[in-house]
């Protein structure tokens, strides 16, 4: 079945302007569609069918978009920030204006983040009835207690009697592991640990998910969702 969207939607939605600017153009003849020059902003298309050009270049429609991130530090997780550069400004090529980061990493963690603007996917990757696990890699300022791995298993009991779902920790060495929650409460990793007596100094989540940080990406590299990826993160 044909998907129509008015023309002055479908241009800027793809970031070709505002929709007061992207009717000025139409108006002015910069629009085409079959080599023909299409003045009225109300036109309806099929947009999983129809190339649109727009002074000369082709435009198709892009619904939705997936990008994964290697998240680099000094960055927000966030649509937008006075004050720092956000994790959406990282990504340079971009067809929708509406991505949004799924779930927050701090201003200090690298790592796996996805990007989109699947509103669907990301809600039921951040529900807390999923349980997604996500896993970090963690390097703490002092030797990790005997005692963590089975009390994390457990689940401990953080402030305002939150008792975190049971967490799997493996040891790398006696300041380095791979943790492994459940959730994804404020600074969750950092308060467990917390509650040892260490404290985090370098945080990187390398997995959420069916999802694994690419190690080809570079901190601050990103790629597009493979569709295998994206299979696997819609079949949650
Ligand atoms: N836990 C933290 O403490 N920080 C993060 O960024 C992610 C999980």
């Amino acid at each position: 079945m044909a998907k129509l969207m008015r023309l002055d939607k479908y241009l800027a939605d793809m970031g070709c302007g505002t929709r007061t600017q992207v009717k000025d153009a139409i108006k002015k003849g910069r629009v085409s569609i079959n080599d023909e020059k299409i003045k009225s902003p109300e036109t309806k298309i099929d947009i999983e069918t129809t190339i649109v050009y727009m002074d000369g270049q082709p435009i198709s429609y892009v619904q939705t978009e997936y990008y994964m991130l290697n998240k680099p530090q000094g960055v927000v997780s966030a649509t937008e920030d006075r004050k720092y550069k956000t994790v959406i400004d990282l990504i340079d090529d971009k067809s929708r204006k509406d991505l949004f980061p799924v779930g927050r990493l701090d201003i200090d963690t690298e790592g796996l983040l996805l990007i989109t603007n699947d509103g669907d996917l990301a809600h039921r990757l951040l529900s807390p009835k999923k349980h997604v696990d996500k896993t970090y890699y963690v390097e703490l300022d002092s030797k990790i207690p005997a005692n963590a791995k089975e009390e994390m298993l457990q689940g401990i009991t953080l402030e305002e009697e939150f008792k975190t779902m049971p967490a799997t920790l493996e040891l790398l060495n006696e300041t380095t592991c791979y943790l492994t929650i459940r959730e994804g409460k404020f600074h969750q990793v950092k308060r467990m640990f917390e509650y040892f007596g260490c404290t985090v100094t370098y945080l990187k989540r390398i997995s959420m998910g069916p999802l694994t940080l690419d190690e080809t990406l570079k901190v601050g590299e990103y790629r597009l969702l493979t569709k295998e990826e994206l299979l696997q993160l819609k079949s949650l």
